[in-house]
């Protein structure tokens, strides 16, 4: 990788640079409008801090635990399915992740193995969707649990939107020859992203091995979508059902309502993460950031609560964690890293948000993440949003 990357926003314009303009768009992702993905960053620079000059702490302690797992800093790598960008894909992000002292999170939708990825980054959760019969589920869990997966990450919000107003990429059901010519002159106008994949002889994988049945070719990504698509959505039983299937630590991905929130430490769950799916999901579901306090309150102190969504600085994960969340998953912000600069590129950007972290511990006068409170963030009025609590007071639902 040519250079250190200074912010997460220029790892974005060394991806778009780099990659072939679908798969940069593929990258970006959004749903409808773009109101919640606008929201999820938007929501994060509308909160301030209010810094000490003085008497401020000469050692800053960022380490934390996750699921069971010790952290060094409290950002873990939310799930994505990353098709394409870079040959090494997952198995670069989780070796950055490990050698950064994190966890990855694997998507089911992964063009890596569990194996492999669990190999590189022992502190690997493997991420499902409620997709297929209880009997395959059944089999990808236990898959998961000999694969070597420390975690399950179940992600439920998803509701098929169709279509974004900037338009969606053309993405191949195979790349056999007819697509590959068809995708040649976007990657010609890439050479350095081409050049990538032809020193490691692949091309980029567009199918799913974590989603094999035992025996049988991995299903390709529509493949495994029209699966998914076709499995009738899951009652609250079905949560419990799955969470017995798994005996370990089980986080569900998607919660923005405390009434959900409620329902999923019932459920039995270890953590939720508050969360739209990085905006790609129902549009104008509002920013996690807004609907965290309010989730964090009612259930903070059964579950470990989470945050994905908009993260792009150090300062932000000190916001989040602050409004109570223990831990923040980052998306998007690891993806340009690997596109600008494969596993060093992700490397790269965990130090940005680490250094960044670590400044506003600095200028807040703590000495740790752990004594970050709400009184450390500015929040302006009608910033929160109150989803599922049915109060009647303005922004509440
Ligand atoms: C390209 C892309 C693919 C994603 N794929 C998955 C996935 O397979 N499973 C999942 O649980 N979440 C998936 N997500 C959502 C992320 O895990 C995460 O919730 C989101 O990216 C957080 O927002 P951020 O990108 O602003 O950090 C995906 C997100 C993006 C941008």
């Amino acid at each position: 990788m040519s250079g250190w990357i200074e912010t997460v926003a220029e790892a974005q314009r060394r991806a778009r640079k780099r990659l072939p303009k679908s798969v940069y768009s593929a990258l970006l992702a959004g749903s409808e409008k773009g109101v919640s993905y606008d929201d999820n960053t938007t929501a994060f620079t509308e909160l301030g801090f209010a810094p000490h000059v003085a008497g401020l702490s000469a050692k800053r302690e960022k380490s934390t635990t996750v699921m069971g797992q010790q952290i060094d800093l409290p950002v873990i790598i939310s799930p994505t399915g990353v098709q394409a960008v870079h040959p090494d894909g997952e198995v670069a992000v989780a070796r950055a992740a490990a050698a950064r002292g994190t966890a990855m999170g694997l998507s089911s939708f992964a063009s890596k193995s569990l194996r492999d990825v669990a190999a590189a980054n022992p502190r690997t959760f493997f991420q499902m969707y409620w997709m297929g019969s209880k009997d395959s589920m059944e089999r990808r869990i236990e898959y998961a649990r000999e694969a070597g997966a420390k975690g399950l990450i179940v992600t439920l919000d998803w509701s098929f939107s169709y279509g974004r107003d900037w338009g969606s990429p053309a993405i191949p059901e195979r790349l056999d020859l007819k697509a590959m010519a068809r995708f040649a002159p976007e990657a010609l106008a890439r050479p350095r992203w081409l050049w990538d994949f032809v020193k490691s002889r692949s091309l980029p994988d567009l199918t799913t091995p974590n989603l094999a049945e035992a025996g049988q070719d991995a299903p390709t990504f529509f493949g495994a979508y029209g699966e998914w698509m076709q499995t009738p959505p899951p009652s609250w039983d079905d949560v419990r059902w799955l969470r017995e299937q798994w005996d370990g630590p089980f986080l569900l991905k998607g919660i923005c309502r405390v009434d959900d929130a409620r329902r999923a430490a019932d459920a039995g769950v270890t953590a939720i993460s508050v969360s739209n799916h990085g905006g790609n999901n129902l549009d104008a579901t509002p920013a996690p950031i807004r609907a965290l306090p309010a989730v964090a309150a009612a259930v903070g102190d059964q579950v470990e609560v989470l945050l994905d969504g908009g993260v792009r600085r150090g300062s932000d994960v000190v916001k989040a964690l602050a409004l109570g969340a223990r831990a923040v998953m980052i998306g998007r912000a690891y993806l340009w890293g690997l596109a600008a600069g494969g596993q060093s590129g992700v490397e790269n950007v965990l130090d940005v948000l680490s250094r960044g972290i670590d400044s506003a511990l600095l200028g807040l006068g703590h000495s740790s993440v752990h004594e970050l409170t709400p009184d450390d963030v500015v929040v302006p009025p009608g910033f929160t949003r109150i989803l599922g609590v049915a109060s009647g007071a303005p922004g509440t639902v």
